[in-house]
């Protein structure tokens, strides 16, 4: 029962106990494929809505329900999304929820699903007269304030994007085809794509597909990678057999671009994570690249480094992810802002800890999926203010917003998500090996 299954994802995200995409993985793996579609369609679309729904849904209860009830609060948050934004006829979205409850386990709740999803349909004007702005935007307080804040011109347009569905970009393995190729054979199995607009091996689909039908995923002739992540390859400048450390790589998808467009690289992918690393070796496996996997803290060389200066370092940091909202809706409901003070001080931590691991004039290229000042500009500002010898260089590139430091793309509707990047060097002689 996909609604069933929904909402158990669900339970899992607003409890804090997973993040959507592991959540689905366990509770929808094995429905078949139209259910599979609408359970991942439900509960992506409660996970984007979530502060919308939940406002209304806190106007409908007359008294909030249990912490026990975190799966029946899931069953009504799904209702209501699908009242209010699914084309699912209303007597079947009341009906199909009030059917959830004893799936549950909870058949004593088919009185009160019932009669909330009616009021909502009764009073549905009243209701949203009382959400206020970050409720009707269906985002935190913390982050419309912290978006008005850095963007004071494109804050509403970032959260337009946010709340929108992303699209599906892929990355051409350019070891193995070419970008003009992948799309003629594409064009032949009667999809629709197009090149991207600022990466050079990337296609945009017109219309989401399983990755099972697109032609060569299976081969490794494409991998699902967002135009705005697929920038940082060509930023890096590496090239022929140079050592390169990618310091925060899992699950690997600029480590693979880097090794599929430079295969002789002795590239390190470093993760402080191991079930994350796991993911790096399955997918240099899938597309037959080698790296030297390494796992430990970024911030603490001596734990895993070898003393061996890097010619080029890659720090795609840990970061808010609220570049990526659209793509991973649940961010908005399982971070906050006190995270996102943590994940600026172990930016500016890990880039201190790095910086002797770089060569003389080697290269330090700093990343992040995220929006916010305090963890691009700020951290970098932060960064080269104690370190004398790092500087920052142009990269000669137009696109995005050129800021303090760095530039930023903000995410936009059918291109890239949001995305941030510095490049820095270090003072001395450039060794060219
Ligand atoms: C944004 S993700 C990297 C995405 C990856 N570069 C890619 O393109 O697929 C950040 C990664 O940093 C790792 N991480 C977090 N703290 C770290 C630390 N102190 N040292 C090294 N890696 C860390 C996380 O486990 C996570 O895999």
């Amino acid at each position: 029962m996909p609604r069933v299954r929904a909402a158990r994802a669900i339970a899992a995200v607003i409890t804090g106990d997973s993040t959507l995409d592991e959540a689905l993985e366990r509770h929808t793996a094995r429905l078949a494929g139209r259910d599979r579609a609408l359970a991942r369609e439900i509960a992506f679309g409660v996970c984007r809505r979530y502060f919308e729904l939940d406002a209304l849904l806190a106007q409908l209860l007359q008294r909030p329900l249990k912490a026990r009830d975190a799966d029946l609060r899931a069953v009504l948050l799904a209702g209501l999304y699908q009242l209010r934004h699914l084309r699912v006829p209303d007597h079947a979205a009341v009906s199909e929820s009030v059917a959830a409850c004893a799936a549950l386990g909870k058949g004593w709740a088919r009185g009160l699903v019932n009669a909330v999803l009616r009021a909502h349909q009764a009073r549905r004007a009243e209701l949203e007269a009382r959400l206020d702005e970050a409720e009707r935007l269906a985002h935190p307080r913390w982050l419309i304030d912290a978006l008005r804040a850095d963007w004071p011109a494109d804050w509403e347009a970032i959260v337009a994007a946010n709340n929108a569905a992303p699209p599906l970009t892929l990355r051409v393995n350019t070891a193995r085809t070419s970008r003009a190729q992948w799309l003629a054979t594409a064009d032949a199995a009667g999809i629709e794509a197009h090149p991207c607009a600022l990466a050079e091996d990337g296609v945009t689909l017109a219309e989401a597909s399983e990755v099972v039908r697109i032609p060569g995923f299976a081969d490794g002739l494409v991998s699902v990678q967002d135009e705005g992540a697929q920038l940082a390859a060509t930023l890096l400048g590496c090239g022929g057999d140079q050592r390169v450390l990618d310091a925060c790589a899992a699950p690997g998808g600029k480590a693979c671009h880097l090794l599929e467009r430079h295969p002789a690289l002795r590239l390190g992918a470093l993760d402080a994570s191991a079930a994350r690393l796991e993911r790096v070796r399955q997918n240099l496996a899938r597309l037959a690249l080698e790296a030297t996997l390494l796992h430990g803290d970024a911030a603490d060389p001596a734990t895993w480094w070898n003393g061996e200066p890097f010619a080029h370092i890659l720090v795609d940091a840990p970061c808010s992810g609220t570049g990526v909202i659209r793509r991973h809706p649940d961010i908005r409901i399982l971070r906050d802002a006190e995270q996102v003070a943590a994940a600026a001080a172990l930016q500016r931590r890990i880039l201190r800890g790095l910086w002797p691991c770089l060569a003389p004039g080697g290269q330090l290229l700093y990343a992040t999926c995220s929006v916010l000042a305090c963890e691009n500009e700020g951290t970098i500002a932060d960064f080269l203010s104690a370190t004398p010898d790092a500087h920052e260089i142009d990269p000669g590139v137009a696109w995005g917003r050129a800021r303090a430091h760095g530039r930023q793309l903000l995410p936009t509707p059918d291109r890239h998500d949001g995305f941030y990047y510095a490049l820095l060097v270090k003072d001395g002689v450039r060794e060219l090996a």
